[in-house]
């Protein structure tokens, strides 16, 4: 009995990741279709998401001969642009983008979002925004109403590693719940960031003013960017288990 409990639970995760692949795929298509054109200067997001947007770029180009210049948000994001030999920038060359595509680890009813669970999220806030349009694509278990309904992992905030006991404390004393330091999967260290920071994951305890605890959180001296993307992204795409897409704006 107990084997064939396992086996069911097993079969319906391995059920809903195949499902979740594919719509991540079908949401980065759809946006890289609607968003991208010749002549534009294209910020890349992080995460596994992104890659089936530049697979799709990296398509377009060959096929329609479009010509793009990247601007990666992290040291993954530069290895897929320069795997797919697509063109690579940086802000000091293209400092204003016409286009930001990145993932999330959930978006809102009001396209607030958490991001950073691959712990890149300072890159990508500077890179998102520079951009005149910042676009989200996702699979449908990153939808939600309210933030902390989906993503239970906190939000991740990224600390000058000798500020992140103290951020910690200050965290928990005045927005409540937990910071926790991120460790490697290894657990032989911290996870360090492409900035060679540390991150913290705040798991909050309850639905907050997103935009002024952001505001708040940054002014904590250690603090070098939060997860939280207020009033940035102007579309997400969801890439949902019936195989369509969903737009929020
Ligand atoms: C990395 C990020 C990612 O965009 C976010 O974690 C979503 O990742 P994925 O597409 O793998 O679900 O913010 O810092």
């Amino acid at each position: 009995k107990e084997t064939h409990v396992c086996i069911c639970r097993s079969r319906s995760r391995n059920y809903v990741s195949v499902m979740a692949e594919e719509a991540k795929k079908l949401a980065a298509y759809a946006a890289v279709d609607n968003h991208i054109q010749t002549n534009q200067v294209v910020g890349v997001g992080s995460g596994s998401t992104i890659v089936y947007a530049v697979d799709r770029l990296a398509e377009r180009v060959r096929q329609e001969k479009l010509k793009i210049v990247c601007v990666p948000t992290s040291f993954q994001a530069r290895q897929l642009i320069l795997k797919h030999g697509l063109t690579l920038s940086d802000l000091d060359r293209h400092p204003e983008l016409d286009v930001a595509i990145d993932g999330a680890d959930e978006v809102d009813a009001g396209l607030a979002l958490i991001k950073g669970g691959g712990g890149c999220l300072t890159q990508e806030k500077i890179v998102a925004g520079c951009a005149k349009h910042f676009i989200v694509i996702a699979d449908f278990r990153k939808d939600s109403k309210s933030l902390g309904q989906q993503w239970k992992k906190g939000v991740p905030i990224e600390v000058i590693p000798m500020a992140y006991v103290p951020v910690s404390r200050t965290l928990a004393k005045r927005f409540g719940g937990e910071a926790v330091l991120r460790m490697a999967v290894s657990k032989a260290g911290p996870v360090v960031t492409d900035n060679s920071n540390f991150i913290l994951d705040w798991k909050f305890e309850h639905s907050q003013n997103w935009k002024e605890v952001n505001t708040a959180i940054k002014m904590i001296p250690g603090v070098v960017e939060t997860g939280l993307f207020v009033g940035m992204a102007e579309k997400a795409y969801f890439g949902m288990e019936d195989g369509s897409v969903k737009v929020r704006d």
